[in-house]
Order: C-alpha cells, then sequence, then structure tokens
C-alpha cells in the first residue's frame, strides 16, 4: 500500500528500530525491492533522486511504474514513494502533483535562514496534502570526499530552529556520515544525535547508509535514527555479479537475463540490512 513516511518512522521511532530508504533507478530494481522486502514483512521506502527521475522518463512515469507494480505484485506492506534530495521547491511540487508520497527537501546548501524559507514553502505546500517532508541541516558529503567534513557537522542549535520554524516532519542531521565509499570508519557524533532526537522529539535519517559497521547502524537507531538511506551497496552487490555473469556468458544477449542475474545479490543485501535495521515483521 502506498503511504506517507509519518506512521512508519512514528513506529519506528518507538519500536527502536530503523525503516530503509532504498534507492530505485529503474523497473527491475523497483520490483526487486517490493518483493524482497514484501517476503521480509518489513516497511520500506523507495527513494528516488532527481537524476533518478529523469533517468526513468519523469515523475509520472515513476509514481505510475510504483502504483502498478504494487497493485500487479500483490504488494500489501507500507510502501513510501519519496523524492530523495529535492533540489529546489520546484521539484518537491513536481513530485507531490505526480503521486509521490513524501519529499525530501534539500537546501542545506543555502545559509540556514535560506534553508529554513525554502523549506517551509515545501510543508505549506505538502501538509493539506498529506505528503510527508524530510529536510537536511548541516551538509552530508558526497563521494568525492569519502570522509565527512567536521565543519558541516548539523549545529544542535540550528536543527532546533530548523524544525521549530519549519514543521517538517523528519530531519536528516549531517553527523559524520557521507553518500558513496567510505575512507576508513566513518565518525558519526552520537552525542549530537541523541541531543538532535531528544529536543526536536522527531524521528531522525542517516544518509549515506552504505558502508557503516553494524555495530554503529545498532548505536545510531538507539540514539534515534528510524530511516536509513541505502543506495551505493545495492549497486555494488548488483554490478558486481551483473560483470561476472556478463564474463562467464559471453553469448547471452538477452537484456533481461543480464539485469536479472544480479537479482540474488540485491536481494540478499536487501535481506541483510532489514535484518540489521530490525524491521522486518513489521509491516
Ligand atoms: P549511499 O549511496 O551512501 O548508500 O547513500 C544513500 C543516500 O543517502 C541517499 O540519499
Amino acid at each position: 500500500m502506498l503511504e506517507n513516511m509519518k506512521d512508519m518512522l512514528n513506529k519506528a521511532d518507538s519500536g527502536k528500530y530503523a525503516v530503509p530508504q532504498f534507492n530505485i533507478n529503474n523497473l527491475e530494481w523497483t520490483r526487486f525491492i517490493l518483493e524482497q522486502c514484501q517476503e521480509l514483512k518489513t516497511p520500506v521506502i523507495l527513494g528516488v533522486s532527481e537524476g533518478a527521475i529523469k533517468y526513468m522518463g519523469g515523475y509520472k512515469t515513476v509514481a505510475n511504474l510504483v502504483k502498478s507494480l504494487i497493485s500487479n505484485l500483490n504488494i500489501t506492506i507500507p510502501v513510501a514513494l519519496h523524492l530523495d534530495h529535492g533540489s529546489s521547491y520546484e521539484s518537491c511540487v513536481k513530485a507531490i502533483n505526480n503521486g509521490f508520497t513524501s519529499v525530501m527537501i534539500d537546501a542545506s546548501k543555502y545559509p540556514l535562514e535560506e534553508n529554513i524559507n525554502i523549506t517551509r514553502q515545501v510543508v505549506n505546500y505538502a501538509k493539506d496534502k498529506d505528503v510527508t517532508v524530510e529536510a537536511e541541516v548541516g551538509a552530508v558529503g558526497g563521494e568525492e570526499d569519502g570522509v565527512a567534513n567536521e565543519l558541516a557537522y548539523a549545529k544542535v542549535e540550528d536543527a532546533i530552529k530548523l524544525v521549530n520554524e519549519t514543521n517538517i516532519d523528519f530531519l536528516a542531521p549531517a553527523l559524520g556520515s557521507v553518500h558513496g565509499i567510505y575512507k576508513g570508519e566513518p565518525k558519526l557524533d552520537f552525542e549530537r544525535m541523541v541531543k538532535i532526537h531528544e529536543l526536536t522529539k522527531l524521528p531522525l535519517v542517516l544518509h549515506g547508509g552504505s558502508g557503516i559497521p553494524d555495530q554503529l547502524i545498532k548505536k545510531s537507531i538507539s540514539c534515534g535514527i528510524c530511516k536509513i538511506n541505502i543506495n551505493t551497496e545495492l549497486q555494488i552487490a548488483w554490478s558486481k555479479t551483473v560483470r561476472l555473469y556478463l564474463k562467464e556468458n559471453e553469448k547471452v544477449y538477452d537484456p533481461r537475463k543480464i539485469i536479472k542475474s544480479g537479482e540474488a545479490k540485491m536481494k540478499e543485501m536487501i535481506t541483510s540490512k532489514v535484518l540489521l535495521f530490525g524491521s522486518n515483521n513489521q509491516a
């Protein structure tokens, strides 16, 4: 069932587990994720970046694809369709108008006041449409860094101000994680995580979930993280297997066989994350 993230993340917050956000790139990925999450009885968030939306043929195409798969595959677990890192008010509005049930407005590259202004506009638009809003404070680094810049960690007072002045549903504070592959072990600031969770009383989101050691993931969940985003590790699991398959099966040219060759490893990765996050049997 397609729904927003409110219920699933509030339940995760009180139940001390985290709901996975897996990023989707195409029809097959969407199917693999939905099937495996149904099997594990976990709620799931399908995260779609602006780049992936463009690649897949636009907001409407993505929303229709997800809705059709949910119906045709008899998916009964709660599923949220979430815009990942929406870069502007306009892209959030497009997502909302085309059937996304949740959006992230990422105005973290702007000074705090501007981040607040843009985020507030998105919340005002989303609220009466029953769409949930996630925002970022501080700045989660990218793959080029591999290590978080401590100056970009979210400040507690900024997190409180953003939450109080915007009325967002969920907060993604940058606290040491980065997107992509880490150089060494991430230095997550758990003390600040606990403070931000206690003072904002909102479910927190951990971006850059790939490659964070299991014990740090568990600790993050105990400190208020209720949603963990995974993209890179699924991509690596899939592409490693497909690369090997193509090498060992040089005569195969049917794209269905090629894409499907990555299914089992991708599903294995999904299972390991869901079990680690503790969201199995919560749907
Ligand atoms: P990874 O690619 O590091 O898993 O991060 C995903 C993410 O945070 C998407 O917003």
